[in-house]
């Protein structure tokens, strides 16, 4: 099967496998503040990963690289979703189009329709820095996200077996390309030992990918004959990677993402530290089965409710969202307490 194909295997069997519903986010309670000193009009959704300013916390999170006509459709729809909702939005990954200049379109179309947008462009851990370098070029990119997908790998028939040397050349990606560079997961979580090394590269951001929405080794385990199927509940879920990504550092700059698809669950990502928070499988859907005009005013009614619980918890700011107290109790709590979070 060739790279393209698989593309487009992954989108339809991401939508048939569904979200998992396992963030750890329903573990997450926001006390209720009766006096809040916030007012619907004066709430500011502006945020900043590293060097970055975006005017929403909400991005489309990588998904469509490679795989023909109906991909280039995909990115051209959520591009133009981008633009009218002004949001960022992440590109797939490049590495076909690098490979095959026919699939170029694929990913130039996502600049073409959105030429004033945040966009981040994508490759994994296996690039070289040329390879880097030519896949920001490509889209014009704002930042690079480099995935983190070591699972999904080892449950894909045709998957890398071999994955020394990651974080060497994440290194002199960051130390050669000049544009941010953000190290993502991609449904499995990162904790405080990843996290760690990547920061001490100096990494922009990280994007934590947690557990518990799309799940790759269920994904991949139906192209296969013989399961892997205790991977399907292996990974960090997004509630407890962001905490620990958030005790593990104060100040870098931190993506929720994995299963998020409400506001509320974009606030508690906010709220656990997040400085942004970015959905694809969610995403998705909406566009496969609704069309890009629902997508648009899902994405608006996001903002909308997110201003809300901002002016319920009298937070007016993302900044002052990361100060809300929370209560967190469940398997939640048990994992921070056992790793010495509090
Ligand atoms: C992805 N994801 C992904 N990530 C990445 O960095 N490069 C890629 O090319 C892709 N491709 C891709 C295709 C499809 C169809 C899906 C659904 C997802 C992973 C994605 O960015 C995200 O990390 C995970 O899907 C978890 O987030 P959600 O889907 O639970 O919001």
């Amino acid at each position: 099967m060739s790279r393209s194909e698989r593309k487009t295997d992954h989108i339809r069997l991401a939508l048939e496998t569904g979200q998992l519903r396992k963030t750890g986010l329903d573990d997450i309670t926001f006390v209720h503040q009766s006096i809040p000193e916030s007012s619907l009009n004066s709430i500011n959704l502006k945020t900043e990963i590293g060097e970055l300013v975006l005017s929403s916390p909400i991005f489309i999170n990588a998904m469509t690289g490679g795989g023909g006509e109906k991909t280039l459709e995909i990115n051209r729809n959520l591009a133009q979703v981008a633009k009218e909702t002004d949001i960022g939005i992440a590109v797939g990954s490049q590495m076909s189009a690098l490979r095959n200049q026919e699939e170029r379109r694929t990913f130039e179309v996502v600049r073409k329709e959105y030429p004033n947008g945040t966009i981040f462009a994508n490759l994994g851990s296996e690039a070289d820095v040329g390879q880097a370098k030519a896949a920001v070029e490509m889209v014009q990119a704002d930042a690079l996200q480099i995935h983190l997908n070591v699972v999904q790998e080892l449950a894909m028939p045709e998957g890398d077996r071999d994955f020394r040397g990651m974080l060497l050349r994440i290194d002199k990606i960051v130390n050669e390309v000049n544009v941010p560079i953000i190290v993502k997961e991609t449904g499995f979580g990162m904790g405080q030992e990843t996290i760690e090394k990547l920061f001490s590269l100096g990494v922009s951001a990280i994007d934590v990918g947690g557990f518990g929405g799309t799940n790759f080794a269920a994904i991949e385990n139906q192209r296969r004959l013989t399961k892997l199927s205790f991977f399907e509940g292996w990974g960090i879920p997004t509630a407890v990677s962001i905490a620990e990504a958030r005790h593990m550092s104060p100040t870098h700059p931190i993506i929720a993402s994995g299963g998020i698809q409400t506001s509320l669950d974009i606030a508690k990502g906010i709220a656990l530290g997040a400085n942004a928070v970015a959905l694809a499988g969610y995403i998705l859907k909406i566009l496969t089965d609704s069309g890009p005009e629902k997508l648009v005013e899902e994405i608006n009614k996001m903002k909308q409710e997110l201003t809300m619980i901002m002016t319920a918890l009298g937070t007016n700011t993302v900044k002052e969202l990361h100060d809300t107290p929370l209560i967190i109790s469940g398997e939640t709590w048990h994992w921070l307490t056992q790793r010495g979070i509090d």
